[in-house]
């Protein structure tokens, strides 16, 4: 794993941003996993400043809300149409995000996955961390193997999200959310944190034992996983001065 220290985050989200752009520009039929919240807003807007050419990117959304319509303010349908989508030149038809109004979810389930298969697998997946450890929507206790399904958000996510819909009532109970499993065959995984807030969670998923209560910590499975983190994110590393003497010393072919 690495973990990338800046000291704000507009700071990590641009180091994040060049190294987004870059698989872009590398295979430009690349396949990206995409995250909501609030946490990847501005890497989106970076994305959108730098003009890359999606007509033949590929993204598959990690999540969405059960029971919300797709054009209601706070669905992850409409947060992708306006944080990204509306703003360059990705087809339709390519842009999956689960369907939280499916008639058959468990079917539905089984097809988001035979789409990710078919699409040749996710290139690179974007992460956030919710302040349990939850990454995509896979609650503490989430199957570590667990594919595409139905989850039941906990009331600390409820609490959390409350702010975008007013009130904890009108926050939905049920998620459609791809799998701890899902997610650890995207070939890279960057995940961003930044703020106080995400200290704990952040400090468990780098440093703490691999457990399904603490779901981000499966990302220490995976071979070819980034953090980025700003300073206060990155507050309760234990190890945080070794993570800035191995970035600054990186070897020129790494960079
Ligand atoms: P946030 O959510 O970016 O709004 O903090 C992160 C998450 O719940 O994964």
């Amino acid at each position: 794993m690495e973990i990338v220290i800046q000291p704000t985050p507009a700071e990590s989200t641009a180091a994040a941003a060049q190294l987004v752009a870059r698989v872009i520009r590398r295979n430009p039929a690349a396949v990206l996993g995409l995250a909501t919240g609030s946490t990847p807003v501005q890497l989106y807007r970076e994305l959108i400043r730098m003009n890359l050419d999606w007509s033949r990117i590929t993204t598959f959304n990690l999540d969405e809300y059960i029971g919300l319509p797709a054009d209601h303010p706070q669905s992850y349908h409409t947060f992708m149409r306006e944080n990204l989508f509306r703003h360059v030149n990705i087809r339709p038809e390519n842009a999956h995000i689960p369907d939280g109004n499916a008639p058959d979810i468990a079917g539905f389930c089984g097809e988001y996955e035979r789409r990710i298969s078919a699409a040749g697998g996710i290139d690179l997946q974007i992460l956030g961390i919710g302040s349990d450890g939850h990454i995509g929507f896979n609650e503490p206790t989430s199957s570590l193997a667990s594919r595409t399904r139905i989850k039941t958000l906990t009331r600390e996510t409820i609490r959390d999200n409350a702010r975008f819909f007013g009130s904890e009532a009108a926050v939905p109970r049920h998620v459609l959310t791809m799998g701890i499993g899902t997610i650890l065959e995207a070939r890279e995984v960057f995940l961003l944190a930044f703020g106080e807030a995400k200290a704990d969670a952040i400090a468990a998923a780098v440093e703490g034992p691999v457990a399904s209560t603490n779901p981000a910590s499966a990302v220490q499975f995976h071979p070819a996983a980034k953090f980025f983190l700003d300073e206060a994110a990155a507050s309760k590393l234990s190890r945080a001065d070794y993570y800035r003497w191995v970035y600054d010393n990186k070897p020129d072919w790494q960079r």
